[in-house]
Protein backbone atom coordinates (compact mmCIF):
# COMPACT_ATOMS: atom_id res chain seq x y z
CA UNK A 1 0.00 0.00 0.00
CA UNK A 2 1.28 3.72 -0.89
CA UNK A 3 2.72 5.59 1.86
CA UNK A 4 -0.13 8.62 1.57
CA UNK A 5 -2.60 6.26 1.04
CA UNK A 6 -2.06 4.17 4.32
CA UNK A 7 -2.08 7.78 5.95
CA UNK A 8 -4.81 8.95 4.91
CA UNK A 9 -7.01 5.71 5.32
CA UNK A 10 -5.51 5.86 9.20
CA UNK A 11 -6.38 9.39 9.72
CA UNK A 12 -9.73 9.18 8.23
CA UNK A 13 -10.57 6.31 10.82
CA UNK A 14 -9.29 8.06 13.86
CA UNK A 15 -10.37 11.82 13.03
CA UNK A 16 -14.15 10.05 12.04
CA UNK A 17 -15.69 9.65 15.05
CA UNK A 18 -14.94 13.45 15.90
CA UNK A 19 -15.23 15.06 12.41
CA UNK A 20 -18.56 12.77 13.01
CA UNK A 21 -20.08 14.47 15.70
CA UNK A 22 -20.15 18.00 13.95
CA UNK A 23 -18.70 19.78 17.33
CA UNK A 24 -15.71 20.99 14.78
CA UNK A 25 -17.80 22.59 12.24
CA UNK A 26 -17.87 25.91 13.69
CA UNK A 27 -14.30 26.35 13.00
CA UNK A 28 -15.18 26.44 9.79
CA UNK A 29 -16.43 29.87 9.73
CA UNK A 30 -13.35 31.38 11.69
CA UNK A 31 -9.95 32.17 9.57
CA UNK A 32 -6.42 31.09 10.88
CA UNK A 33 -3.84 32.10 8.55
CA UNK A 34 -4.29 34.05 5.47
CA UNK A 35 -7.26 32.36 3.85
CA UNK A 36 -7.24 29.26 5.90
CA UNK A 37 -10.13 28.22 8.19
CA UNK A 38 -9.28 27.28 11.88
CA UNK A 39 -11.14 23.98 10.63
CA UNK A 40 -8.34 23.63 7.42
CA UNK A 41 -5.94 24.56 10.15
CA UNK A 42 -6.40 21.59 12.37
CA UNK A 43 -6.76 19.25 9.82
CA UNK A 44 -3.49 20.56 8.42
CA UNK A 45 -2.18 19.78 12.08
CA UNK A 46 -3.51 16.32 12.51
CA UNK A 47 -2.74 15.08 9.56
CA UNK A 48 0.78 16.48 9.77
CA UNK A 49 1.48 15.30 13.46
CA UNK A 50 0.26 11.41 12.09
CA UNK A 51 2.31 11.65 9.19
CA UNK A 52 5.85 12.56 11.06
CA UNK A 53 4.62 10.17 13.38
CA UNK A 54 4.89 7.41 11.07
CA UNK A 55 8.66 8.18 10.09
CA UNK A 56 9.51 7.98 13.40
CA UNK A 57 10.98 5.10 15.52
CA UNK A 58 8.78 5.88 18.37
CA UNK A 59 5.48 4.39 19.33
CA UNK A 60 2.80 7.18 19.64
CA UNK A 61 -1.01 6.68 20.72
CA UNK A 62 -1.64 7.87 17.80
CA UNK A 63 -5.88 8.13 18.22
CA UNK A 64 -4.82 10.82 20.91
CA UNK A 65 -2.54 12.81 18.95
CA UNK A 66 -4.87 13.14 15.92
CA UNK A 67 -7.73 13.80 18.70
CA UNK A 68 -5.43 16.33 20.28
CA UNK A 69 -4.39 17.62 17.09
CA UNK A 70 -7.81 18.53 15.95
CA UNK A 71 -8.75 20.54 19.15
CA UNK A 72 -5.58 22.27 19.72
CA UNK A 73 -7.21 25.61 18.40
CA UNK A 74 -10.50 25.05 19.62
CA UNK A 75 -10.72 28.64 20.90
CA UNK A 76 -14.25 29.31 18.52
CA UNK A 77 -13.74 33.37 18.23
CA UNK A 78 -11.85 35.36 15.51
CA UNK A 79 -8.64 36.34 17.12
CA UNK A 80 -8.61 39.05 14.20
CA UNK A 81 -11.31 41.18 16.07
CA UNK A 82 -11.88 39.52 19.38
CA UNK A 83 -10.68 41.52 22.54
CA UNK A 84 -8.98 39.94 25.39
CA UNK A 85 -7.58 40.89 28.37
CA UNK A 86 -4.19 38.69 26.88
CA UNK A 87 -2.96 38.80 23.30
CA UNK A 88 -4.73 35.84 21.59
CA UNK A 89 -1.40 33.89 21.31
CA UNK A 90 -1.23 33.40 25.26
CA UNK A 91 -4.50 33.06 25.72
CA UNK A 92 -6.46 30.72 23.05
CA UNK A 93 -4.29 26.97 24.36
CA UNK A 94 -6.21 27.78 27.65
CA UNK A 95 -9.89 28.96 25.97
CA UNK A 96 -8.92 26.53 23.49
CA UNK A 97 -8.76 23.72 26.30
CA UNK A 98 -12.01 24.56 28.45
CA UNK A 99 -14.00 24.60 25.79
CA UNK A 100 -12.96 21.17 24.77
CA UNK A 101 -13.51 19.89 28.04
CA UNK A 102 -16.99 20.75 27.74
CA UNK A 103 -18.01 18.92 24.57
CA UNK A 104 -15.37 15.83 24.64
CA UNK A 105 -13.71 13.34 27.52
CA UNK A 106 -9.97 14.62 27.27
CA UNK A 107 -7.17 12.47 28.33
CA UNK A 108 -4.27 13.60 30.00
CA UNK A 109 -2.32 13.59 26.57
CA UNK A 110 -4.98 15.54 24.46
CA UNK A 111 -5.07 18.23 27.15
CA UNK A 112 -2.16 18.64 27.45
CA UNK A 113 -1.38 18.91 23.48
CA UNK A 114 -3.92 21.64 23.57
CA UNK A 115 -2.84 23.89 26.57
CA UNK A 116 0.78 23.39 25.82
CA UNK A 117 0.84 23.68 21.52
CA UNK A 118 1.96 27.21 21.64
CA UNK A 119 5.98 26.60 23.58
CA UNK A 120 8.11 28.55 23.69
CA UNK A 121 5.36 31.60 23.65
CA UNK A 122 3.74 30.04 26.77
CA UNK A 123 6.72 29.10 28.62
CA UNK A 124 6.09 25.50 30.11
CA UNK A 125 6.83 23.03 27.63
CA UNK A 126 4.87 20.02 25.71
CA UNK A 127 4.78 16.79 28.58
CA UNK A 128 4.86 13.97 26.05
CA UNK A 129 6.06 13.12 22.75
CA UNK A 130 2.42 13.71 21.31
CA UNK A 131 2.21 17.43 22.74
CA UNK A 132 5.66 17.83 20.95
CA UNK A 133 5.15 16.83 17.83
CA UNK A 134 1.25 18.53 17.64
CA UNK A 135 3.66 21.90 18.36
CA UNK A 136 6.00 21.18 15.89
CA UNK A 137 3.26 20.55 13.18
CA UNK A 138 1.26 23.63 14.04
CA UNK A 139 4.51 25.39 13.61
CA UNK A 140 4.72 24.00 10.43
CA UNK A 141 1.56 24.46 9.10
CA UNK A 142 1.48 27.90 10.32
CA UNK A 143 4.32 29.19 8.51
CA UNK A 144 2.93 27.35 5.49
CA UNK A 145 -0.48 28.99 5.71
CA UNK A 146 0.98 32.35 6.41
CA UNK A 147 3.95 32.35 3.67
CA UNK A 148 1.49 30.80 1.06
CA UNK A 149 -0.60 33.74 1.90
CA UNK A 150 2.26 36.20 1.60
CA UNK A 151 3.22 34.80 -1.84
CA UNK A 152 -0.53 35.04 -3.27
CA UNK A 153 -0.80 38.58 -2.13
CA UNK A 154 3.10 39.31 -3.65
CA UNK A 155 2.63 37.54 -6.81
CA UNK A 156 -1.08 40.03 -7.24
CA UNK A 157 1.52 42.88 -7.63
CA UNK A 158 3.32 42.52 -11.00
CA UNK A 159 6.45 44.35 -10.00
CA UNK A 160 6.46 41.93 -6.98
CA UNK A 161 5.79 38.61 -9.16
CA UNK A 162 9.29 37.29 -9.87
CA UNK A 163 9.91 38.32 -5.60
CA UNK A 164 7.23 36.47 -5.18
CA UNK A 165 8.14 33.02 -7.27
CA UNK A 166 11.27 33.35 -6.10
CA UNK A 167 10.68 33.56 -2.69
CA UNK A 168 7.85 30.68 -2.40
CA UNK A 169 10.74 28.40 -4.07
CA UNK A 170 13.17 29.47 -1.34
CA UNK A 171 10.35 28.21 0.96
CA UNK A 172 9.84 25.48 -0.39
CA UNK A 173 13.59 24.34 -0.42
CA UNK A 174 13.79 25.33 3.19
CA UNK A 175 13.82 22.20 5.53
CA UNK A 176 10.74 23.32 7.79
CA UNK A 177 8.19 23.69 4.58
FE1 LIG B 1 -2.92 27.82 18.45
FE1 LIG C 1 -2.65 26.00 15.53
Amino acid sequence: MKRQYKLDILFDSLAAPILASGKLEPLRQYIQHGTCTCYDHVMAVAKTALSIAMHLPFRFKKDQLVRGALLHDYFLYDWHTVKLDKLHGFAHPKIALENARREFDLTPIEENIIVRHMFPLTPVPPRYRESILVMLADKHCANKEFFSELGRKLSKKKFFAPIAHAFSLLIALLPWT
